[in-house]
């Protein structure tokens, strides 16, 4: 698929997720603009790694807990490219910055979670529109078990923050309709080198066994590039139907049901 002449910008692209969505807008001949938080070498690396793809890009850094910084990171990367087609708010705090029950949290990791998910989307989605012809696209990277559940405590903040931000994601879908630019979220399943990989091994291992015997029926994680293969796709003009969507991209995870052992229900 042929995205050539088109314009990113992604956040969190340094690592993970992230990157695999940049290389991949990158595959189909999108210009990327790399967004990192601290880890200016990992954001290069990623560059470097577009660029062998045959497409320039950019590095731009920010902390999207401060809307100030997402106004000035979407204010250069207008500067730099022109105009922008597609923005993915795919950036999230490190795990300890949020990772608390609901009886414990304090307001400032409750405060990592909200600003960086639903606000950084907010001001995030409004200055890249602002950037826009029409027919854009913009992303938001989710986690919607998190925000329907109740049963991993740790993620009370995050979980709710992400709840916020799907429901944003259909404001905003109605609000840039009229433009034909579309705006849907992302639900990924877990996925292979990304924030699993700074889980404490045990864990990591429980979570791929847990998967791989049947709580996802294909068997397996996911990884970066199978979401930027949806990125990809609904980037694509034919994608200007869907709108204001939660989108699950877990091969085949969320339609098991938590009450019936998997083991009856793969048979
Ligand atoms: N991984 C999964 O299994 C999974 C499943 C469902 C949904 N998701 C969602 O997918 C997205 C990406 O997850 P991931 O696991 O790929 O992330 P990750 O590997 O942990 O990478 C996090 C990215 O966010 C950046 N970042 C961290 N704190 C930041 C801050 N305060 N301001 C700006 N940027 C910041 C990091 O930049 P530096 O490199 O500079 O630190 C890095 O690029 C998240 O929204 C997550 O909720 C992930």
């Amino acid at each position: 698929m042929s995205l050539t002449g088109k314009h990113a910008l992604i956040t969190g692209s340094s690592r993970g997720i992230g990157r695999g969505i940049a290389l991949k807008l990158a595959d189909a001949g999108v210009k990327i603009a790399v967004h990192y938080y601290q880890n200016e070498r990992a954001a290069k690396d990623t560059l470097a790694a577009i660029r062998k793809h045959g497409v320039e890009g950019m590095i731009v850094q920010a902390d999207v807990t401060k809307p100030a910084e997402i106004t000035a990171m979407l204010g250069k990367v207008k500067k730099d490219f022109g105009k922008l087609d597609i923005f993915v708010s795919n950036a999230r705090p490190e795990v300890p910055e949020f990772f608390q029950g609901p009886m414990d949290i304090t307001l400032e990791q409750w405060n990592a979670a909200f600003d960086s998910q639903a606000k950084a989307f907010l001001v995030g989605a409004r200055e890249a529109a602002a950037s826009m012809n029409d027919g854009g696209r913009i992303f938001a990277l989710t986690y919607a078990e998190g925000s329907r559940t109740g049963g991993l405590l740790p993620w009370a903040g995050m979980g709710s923050a992400k709840a916020a931000l799907e429901s944003l994601v259909r404001y905003f879908a109605v609000a840039l309709a009229k433009r034909g630019i579309t705006v849907n979220a992302i639900s990924p399943g877990w996925t292979e080198d990304s924030v699993l990989n700074t889980l404490p091994t045990q864990a990591q291992e429980l979570i791929r066994n847990w998967h791989v015997r049947g709580w996802t029926p294909m068997g397996r994680l996911g990884t970066p590039e199978d979401i930027g293969n949806v990125v990809t796709l609904l980037s694509s003009e034919q994608a200007g139907w869907i709108t204001g969507q939660v989108i699950y991209a877990d091969g085949g995870a969320s339609l098991m049901n938590p009450e019936v052992p998997t083991e009856i229900q793969i048979g």
